[in-house]
């Protein structure tokens, strides 16, 4: 059995799940202290204001709830929100299109914003900065730019790769917010929060073993639960216990830190290739058959947030630390 836990396709009963699991309210929302705290500020200042909140940024690893949060600021304001994802909104017109339906103080939500075709992000910086849309009318004789008042409304954006994002739209959001992984209680408690939502029990021991294998990530702690209460209910329990857990956990190969087998080939092919590297990360890509955008958004965060990996201008280098979890000699250590 596969161990990808990172897929980024989701089929349609993890896009059911996911809807059906997502936080209403900033206080179901588990984790992102710093970030919530501060949303929580704005959110009450615009509504005592009685104004839209300002355009917000969210950047981050896939997974971590940059979407869920756009619908909790929505929700939080009490506003309708409208979503789109930047590789649809192909011309100034689907933009057009979008823009039009807005009512006052309305939200906005383009995912994977830094995939906007130019011409759609420039036409953008207008309707963002001054309300103010301009759409170009081609007429037999000529063409000629028509000028849209719009209400004042809230766009946030995501991404996975703020880097990707030009500097002009970056500026154009007031508060642009990085969504950092969870530490291994905040996962825990997602994990306990999506049994109750499914009425069904859970050890608290079971949630641990979970958490520990999530890689920080909420979307795949959700998905590890809903495998290992399937390792449950065959055996006809209601209860997930920690057997259970560990049991599914083994049968699905997931390592004890949550790395899957694309890191693990990842690593290894680092550290056996290449001698542990540095090694360009295109080179990498080649060798292990990833693409380098998947290695590079999907992958590397969690292996550089756990430290078994460093980017440097090089190339990538693996640490004493993959060694040491893969169990490979490594000269000038003990292993
Ligand atoms: N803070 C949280 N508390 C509880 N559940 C969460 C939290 N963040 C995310 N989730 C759960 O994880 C799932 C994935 O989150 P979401 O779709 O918002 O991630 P994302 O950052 O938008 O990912 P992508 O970059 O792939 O679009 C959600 O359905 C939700 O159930
Ligand atoms: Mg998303």
């Amino acid at each position: 059995m596969s161990s990808r836990l990172l897929d980024a396709h989701l089929n349609a009963s993890d896009k059911q799940e996911e809807v059906t699991l997502r936080p209403q309210t900033l206080a179901e929302y588990v984790g992102q202290k710093d970030l919530k705290k501060n949303l929580k500020i704005f959110i009450g200042a615009a509504l005592h204001r009685n104004e839209p909140l300002d355009h917000i940024l969210f950047y981050g690893p896939p997974g971590l709830g940059k979407t869920t949060l756009a619908y909790v600021i929505a929700n939080e304001m009490g506003a309708n929100i409208h979503v789109a994802s930047g590789p649809t909104l192909e011309r100034t017109g689907d933009l057009a299109a979008l823009l039009s339906d807005l009512q006052p103080g309305d939200v906005l939500f383009i995912d994977e914003i830094h995939r906007l075709p130019r011409i759609v992000e420039e036409s953008l910086y207008t309707a963002m900065e001054d309300f103010k849309f301009s759409v170009m009318i081609n007429r037999e004789n000529g063409s000629r730019s028509l000028t849209l008042d719009l209400p004042p409304f809230t766009l946030i954006g995501a991404t996975t790769r703020a880097g990707n994002l030009s500097s002009p739209l970056r500026a154009r959001f007031g508060i642009t917010d990085k969504l950092n992984f969870y530490d291994i209680d905040e996962i825990e408690q997602i994990v306990k929060r999506t049994a109750r939502v499914f009425n069904c029990k859970i050890e608290d021991a079971a949630a641990t073993e979970i958490a520990k294998r999530s890689r920080g990530t909420p979307r795949i702690a959700n998905r590890l639960f809903r495998r290992v209460r399937d390792f449950a209910n065959y055996k006809g329990k209601d209860e997930i216990s920690v057997y259970d857990a560990l049991e599914a956990l083994q049968a699905l190969k997931v390592d004890s830190i949550g790395l899957d087998d694309v890191d693990i080939r990842y690593l290894m092919t680092l550290i056996e290739r290449f001698n542990g590297g540095p090694v360009g990360l295109e080179t990498l890509a080649n060798a292990i058959g990833e693409e380098i955008d998947n290695l590079e958004d999907v992958y590397e965060p969690y292996l550089l947030q756990i430290g078994f990996i460093d980017r440097t201008s090089r190339g990538r280098v693996a640490s004493d630390k993959a060694y040491k979890h893969l169990k490979i000699k490594h000269q000038g250590t003990l292993f």
